[in-house]
């Protein structure tokens, strides 16, 4: 994995990346803003199950109000994200919070499309009287705890020997 990361980092398009200074913080910054766009956006989904917000509107309202924003924000995330890879992989591929964050998303994006897959036919068959179960609830807290752990780990990378130390892959 070290070995292909050198690689990358010596490929024209790296060295691009690398070299012209406002991409990286430019993508970065992109980064940042669309965690905005992707955690509000699952926020309001998760906390329309526990019955907090719009509690008044369908689940299928919400879904179709907030999920749009949540899928383009992780489409911009992953192509800004692995921009950023292609920029710097050695500091990418030797960080533990990179892969633990890596799962962490590919875990979150499984979870809530099985998640919309079970539960939106049957909120939408139900209308506006569906209350959801206690494990349904349960997986919506869990899920919000999922993508907090995600961006502590996507800052993390920054800091990973000091915050994993011998963990760390550096
Ligand atoms: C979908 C695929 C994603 C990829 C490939 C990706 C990749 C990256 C990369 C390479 C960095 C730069 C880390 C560094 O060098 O310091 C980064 C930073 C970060 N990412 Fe992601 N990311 C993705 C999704 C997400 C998601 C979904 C979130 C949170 C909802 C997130 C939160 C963060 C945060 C908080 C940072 C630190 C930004 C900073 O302060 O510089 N990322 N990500």
């Amino acid at each position: 994995m070290l070995e292909f990361a050198g690689w990358l980092q010596t490929t024209p398009v790296s060295v691009t990346i690398q070299s012209v200074r406002w991409v990286i913080p430019l993508l970065q910054s992109i980064h940042i803003l669309m965690i905005g766009v992707v955690f509000i956006s699952i926020l309001m989904i998760a906390l329309r199950v526990l019955g907090r917000v719009r509690a008044d509107e369908t689940f299928e309202t919400v879904w179709t109000r907030f999920a749009p924003w949540m899928w383009s924000g992780l489409v911009v995330m992953a192509l800004t994200g692995l921009t950023l890879i292609v920029g710097e992989p050695i500091r990418e591929f030797t960080a533990l919070s990179f892969w633990l964050k890596m799962g962490l998303v590919a875990i979150g994006v499984a979870g809530t499309l099985a998640f919309a897959r079970a539960l939106r036919p049957a909120a939408l068959a139900a209308g506006p009287e569906f209350r959801f179960s206690a494990g349904t609830k349960t997986a919506a807290v869990l899920t919000l705890v999922l993508w907090l752990a995600i961006i502590f780990l996507g800052r993390a990378i920054a800091y990973d020997t000091e915050v994993w130390g011998s963990l760390s892959l550096h």
